[in-house]
Formats: C-alpha cells, structure tokens, sequence
C-alpha cells in the first residue's frame, strides 16, 4: 500500500463548485471567474451561486437575502455565553462553542440547505458580539435592512460603512467563500459521511481552519508589515529572513505557482481602504514586500496568496488580529456546507488506511510483573 502522507494528489470526490487552475492564477465558482463575482457580485449572490449551483433571479435572490438577514439573531443562552466567556478566549473557540450551542438549540426538522443559511447568517453575530464584549462596549443587534456584509461591519464598529468599506467586506467574503478540498472543507467532510448533523461539521471546519497552517497566516503576513515599519526597510527584512530560513508569510501555496488571483483581486481594493483609513504605509510597505519578494522567490514559483492582503484588509475593516480566522469562517462556512451537501448526493463513509509499523504478538504481563 502506498503512503500518501497530507493526502497530496489524492481525490476525495468529485466537484461541480470550484475549480482552481494553480498554473494560470485562475479560480472558478460554478464556472465563473472569481474576478467576475469580485467585480459584479456580492455575498448573497455568490453565497446562492455555490449552494445552488446557479445565479439566482431576483425572486431567488431576496428570499435568500430574507433568510440571511431575518436569522441573524442569536438565542439568549448564546448571548449570556459570549458575555460571560474570558475575553481573553480565542474568538475561534468562542465559534467553534456558540456553534456547537446552536446546534443543541436547533430542534426543528428543516433540511440542511436551511439549516446552512440559518448558520451563515449567525457567525457575523457571534463574532461581532465578542468583539464588542470582550472591549466593553455595548453589542450591536442585527439590522435586517442592511445586506449580509454591511450589517456585519456595523454590528463589530457601531456604524454602517462606506461605499469602499462595504464593497471590501463584500470581496472579502466572496474571495474566502470557496477553495476546493482544503483541510477544513475535508473535515467537515470525514464528519458528513458518518451522517452526522451539519452542526457538528462546521464545528469540524473551524477547528481545522483554527490552526495557523490553514487560517492563521494573514495575521502573520499583517505582522511582518507592522514589523518592517517603513518601506526602505523592506529589502533588507527580507534578505534576513530569508536567510536565516523562515518563511515570507502571505507567499506559497500547495496549488498556485504563480499569484494567487485572490491576492491580486484583494491587492486592489486594500490599496483603496488602506488610504481610507489613513494607514496608506502599510501599503506601501505590503507592495514593497509583494515585489521584493517575488524578485527572491518567484522562479521557485512562489508568489503571494490570498493570506498576503487579507490581514491588511481585515484589520483596515476594523478586526482584531486575532479574529482573521473568524472572519475566514464567516464565509467559508457557505462553501463548507455547499461540499457536504453534494458529498451527500452520493455518500460513502470515508475510512482511509494507516500502514502498521508496531509489533505484533507481545506478550501481556500483569502489572505486578512489568518493570
Ligand atoms: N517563503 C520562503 N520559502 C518558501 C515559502 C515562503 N513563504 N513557501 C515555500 N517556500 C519554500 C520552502 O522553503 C521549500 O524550499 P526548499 O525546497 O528549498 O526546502 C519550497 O519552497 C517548498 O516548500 P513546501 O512547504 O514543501 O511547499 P508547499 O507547497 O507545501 O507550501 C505553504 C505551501 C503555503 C505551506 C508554504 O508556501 C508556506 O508555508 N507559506 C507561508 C505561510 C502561508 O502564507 N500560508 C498561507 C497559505 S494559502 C491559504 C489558503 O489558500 O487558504
């Protein structure tokens, strides 16, 4: 039998959602180009794109933006939790929890397609309620006259956004939305084929994306700007770094060996936010490191990913560091739920191999015996 540690090359289904070609920087949901969606789409839109399979007309649209904006509510028991929680806790805990709660709480029979929307439309809450909490401010509730990604940004800052404020969040989202069989979309998957409820599969979702080898390196790269602090010092912060064998953070991926397009997409309108918000030098800075880097690591195919500006554009949204992963989830969790469902259509129990290097036929000596 053959090992196939990290499951590299290894297809577990087959896919009609996202299509990703690493050799041209090119990423399709549903057949359509991620620059299209960025430029023409927004959250509901794209959200209903990925779990139906098809744009929605008008009629389609509003009742899924009827969904998502009238279920955004949490249970008291959730809020009373968030409240009372460490505020020191990690907000990807507090998720993973809350979630974990609302599938307790969630008794009725609707099928998981509801069940997804009811999900999607909660996480915003449930981080925007941390946020506020664990700072002292008073929580926002829900307004269901504001679209799925200018709500959330007033439920975490207090106010509604800008025109540029509101279309960030909206590219955001529909950059994370998606990207085939990564480890977080896998567990939600090794937990759908037991049939298990949907409840426990995005918990399995964020606990994957929780570690830093999957949602943690935009906080990284946003670290290395913030480090670096000027733009004359980019060149020599990378050669160090470099040299003395660590990774540039935001650079590489498993899959694309050119730029990332979510990174070029993101690139844009960071630039425009970061202006916004008065933090144009991290920018710039971001910019310098981007082509520096490329200079250094491109003929081995590595160029920056989606981590890269994401940090940047997270924070200039008005997320703490530590909540990037969160934020990831929030969208995430429509493309996560999206492969269950299709997984479904043709279940079979995932059940790899692992080959045995122990011994076997030890003898088993009383405890009394055993030095
Ligand atoms: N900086 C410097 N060198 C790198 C980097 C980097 N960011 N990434 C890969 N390399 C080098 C690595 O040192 C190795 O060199 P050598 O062959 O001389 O030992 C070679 O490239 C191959 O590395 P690998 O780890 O086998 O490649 P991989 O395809 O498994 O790595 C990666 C993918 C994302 C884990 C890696 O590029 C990395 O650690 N990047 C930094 C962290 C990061 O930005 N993560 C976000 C990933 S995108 C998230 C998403 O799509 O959701």
């Amino acid at each position: 039998m053959e090992l196939r540690k990290g499951l590299e090359d290894v297809a577990v289904k087959e896919t009609a959602i996202t299509y990703i070609d690493g050799e041209l920087g090119r990423l399709y949901y549903r057949g359509y180009s991620i620059f299209d969606l960025a430029e023409f789409s927004n959250f509901e839109e794209t959200a209903y794109l990925i779990w139906y399979g098809k744009l929605p007309n008008e009629k389609e649209l509003e009742e899924l933006r009827i969904k998502l904006s009238t279920n955004r509510e949490l249970p008291d028991s959730i809020i009373n939790y968030i409240k009372e929680v460490k505020k020191d806790a990690n907000p990807m805990d507090v998720l993973r929890t809350a979630i974990s709660m609302l599938g307790v709480e969630d008794t009725d029979n609707s099928d998981i397609m509801e069940k997804s929307i009811k999900i999607t439309s909660k996480i915003p809450t449930i981080i925007s309620y941390f946020y506020r909490s664990r700072k002292n401010l008073e929580i926002i509730h829900p307004d269901e006259t504001l679209s799925h990604s200018e709500n959330f940004f007033y439920m975490l800052n207090g106010k509604k956004p800008s025109e540029i404020e509101s279309k960030s969040m909206d590219v955001s989202l529909i950059l994370h939305m998606d990207h085939e069989m990564n480890a977080s979309t896998f567990a939600c998957l090794v937990v759908a084929s037991t049939l298990s409820d949907i409840y426990s599969s995005v918990i399995a979702g964020i606990a994957a994306l929780k570690g830093p080898l999957h949602g943690g390196a935009n906080a990284e790269a946003l670290k290395q700007f913030i480090e670096i602090g000027d733009k004359k010092n980019v060149e020599d912060y990378i050669n160090k770094r470099l040299q003395s064998g660590q990774r540039l953070m935001g650079f590489g991926h498993r899959i694309y060996k050119t730029y990332d397009p979510r990174a070029k997409i993101m690139k844009e309108y960071v630039k425009e936010i970061t202006k916004e918000k008065g933090i144009y030098n991290l920018y710039e800075i971001a910019n310098a490191v981007d082509e520096i880097g490329i200079k250094e690591l491109g003929n081995k195919g590595i160029f920056p990913n989606v981590d890269f500006y994401s940090g940047l554009m997270f924070y200039s949204l008005g997320f703490d560091p530590d909540m990037f992963p969160a934020v990831f989830a929030s969208s995430r969790v429509v493309g996560w739920t999206a492969h269950v469902v299709e997984y479904l259509k043709n279940n079979r129990l995932i059940r790899p191999k692992a080959i045995y290097i122990g011994e076997i036929g030890r003898k088993y000596l009383p405890l009394e015996d055993r030095q």
